[in-house]
């Protein structure tokens, strides 16, 4: 039994709203983008002002870390932090065992730059975090000249004993994923010399974008078909800069969805994150027949932003390729949600990676729709998902497990179904997207009413 880390289970039970859904609302900050503005300003030197930090119970794991390893790292308002930088190679040794919760971001990214400090530490996380994959980050990691002591299989608790003067790593990645990538260029703050990842199918670059914003140099160059080598120089002067944190498209996309899947509906999300390697969702949908408009396009703090507005409308079945899985990684139990109520069916392509995320994705989607009178199959990576056409059936429980996007893609779920549908604990949607049921109410949803 998780003691330190279970919050109490907050149960919902979610029905058709009596009315549709209506109304505009902006989601919190991008979770990403809120992890790495917190790090790398640590390792900058002065004091970065963040506005729009999402203040989700993953990213507050981070500011604890960076709290403990020397950085002063304060709250001044709502989302607007301060953090004063300790310079690169200056973090200090932490007295106790870092806490990172649920966040595999938190723990991966955090690896790279503990690595390659002159320091002892320990992470542990939640039971979730704790039966994650870590070899694929100290694997690479290792090359540094760094040493880990984990569990069995990689697993947190993980010790690690890092090294003042790190090895600049050399790395293609062989999983596609942006966490990996971002804790091997992280290593190579602190490595003389340049650090080079290659990628075959590109992955979110808001680490390349941000360390370039703080001072680094960063080079980005086309690899084969879809994919990138990153090259870094290293020890640059990281300083410190502003950062506005765009809402986040993943938060977005289960207002969006209910928008579109709840009957007359009409929703618009303000100020969405629409990097390019963020928005698969919003091409799947579209292919789907979704009426999704955007407007408002602009850049803010270095990042495309624009408002979404979601129409509710027929969809139809469609086939995702497997090569814009890194573009929607955290989407498909939404969309799988979307896809339940299209016409004729959906095909999602290599999704090998949802296994390891906060729960078996893959499983949990599958039980999620089939709990709910979906027919679903897994073929290989692929899912299929058999629409029905209209209002799912309904009236199942679904178990979350400890995953924050299981709870909120049954919420989407129920929300047009044709019976109730049980969602067994939605406490864990404060990882992400604090304040999702009040905002939802605030739309319509007559959630826990
Ligand atoms: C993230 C990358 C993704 C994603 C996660 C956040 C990041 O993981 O699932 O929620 O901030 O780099 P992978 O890169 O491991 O696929």
């Amino acid at each position: 039994m998780d003691t330190v880390h279970a919050p109490s289970p907050r149960p919902l039970n979610v029905q058709a709203p009596a009315a549709p859904l209506s109304g505009a609302v902006t989601v919190p900050g991008d979770k990403s983008i809120s992890h790495r503005a917190l790090m790398f300003a640590a390792l900058a030197r002065g004091e970065t002002h963040i506005s729009g930090l999402l203040e989700g119970e993953d990213v507050l794991r981070t500011a604890d870390a960076m709290r403990a390893l020397g950085a002063t790292v304060v709250r001044t308002g709502p989302g607007a932090w301060h953090v004063t930088g300790r310079g690169i190679g200056q973090l200090q040794e932490p007295a106790d065992v870092l806490d990172m919760g649920n966040s595999g971001t938190a723990a991966r990214l955090l690896s790279g730059i503990l690595a390659s400090h002159g320091i002892f530490s320990v992470m542990t996380g939640d039971a979730s975090l704790r039966g994650r994959p870590m070899k694929r980050v100290t694997d690479p990691l290792a090359a540094t000249g760094a040493t880990f002591l984990s569990r069995v299989g990689g697993r947190l608790p993980l010790a690690i004993r890092g090294v003042a003067d790190p090895a600049p790593l050399s790395y293609r990645l062989p999983v596609a994923s942006a966490q990996v990538k971002s804790a091997v260029l992280l290593a190579g703050l602190n490595a003389a010399g340049t650090t080079r990842v290659e990628e075959p199918v590109a992955t979110r670059d808001h680490t390349e974008n941000m360390l370039r914003h703080f001072g680094a140099h960063v080079t980005v160059e086309p690899l084969g078909a879809g994919g990138r080598t990153i090259t870094l120089a290293g020890r640059p002067e990281l300083v410190a800069r502003d950062v506005v944190v765009p809402g986040d498209p993943s938060s977005a996309a289960f207002v969006l969805v209910a928008g579109l899947v709840v009957p007359g509906s009409a929703v618009t999300v303000r100020g969405v994150g629409l990097n390019p390697l963020r928005t698969g969702l919003f091409t799947t949908l579209r292919e789907m027949g979704a009426d999704l408009r955007l407007s408002n396009e602009r850049i803010e703090g270095g990042e495309p932003v624009g408002d979404l507005t979601a129409i509710a409308g027929p969809l139809h079945g469609v086939d995702v390729p497997a090569d814009r899985a890194p573009s929607m990684i955290d989407e498909y139990p939404v969309l799988a949600v979307a896809a339940a109520h299209a016409t004729g069916p959906s095909r999602f392509r290599g999704l090998e990676e949802l296994r390891v995320k906060e729960s078996d994705r893959l499983a949990a989607t599958v039980a999620l729709l089939e709990r709910n009178g979906v027919t679903v199959q897994v073929v290989g990576d692929d899912m299929i998902v058999t629409g029905t056409g209209g209002a799912v059936p309904g009236g199942g429980v679904v178990e979350t497990r400890m995953d924050h996007r299981l709870a909120m893609s049954a919420t989407v779920l129920g929300l047009a179904a044709s019976a109730p549908v049980g969602v067994d604990d939605t406490a864990f949607i404060d990882t992400s997207f604090p304040g999702f049921i009040d905002l939802m109410n605030g739309i319509g949803a007559g959630l826990g009413a």
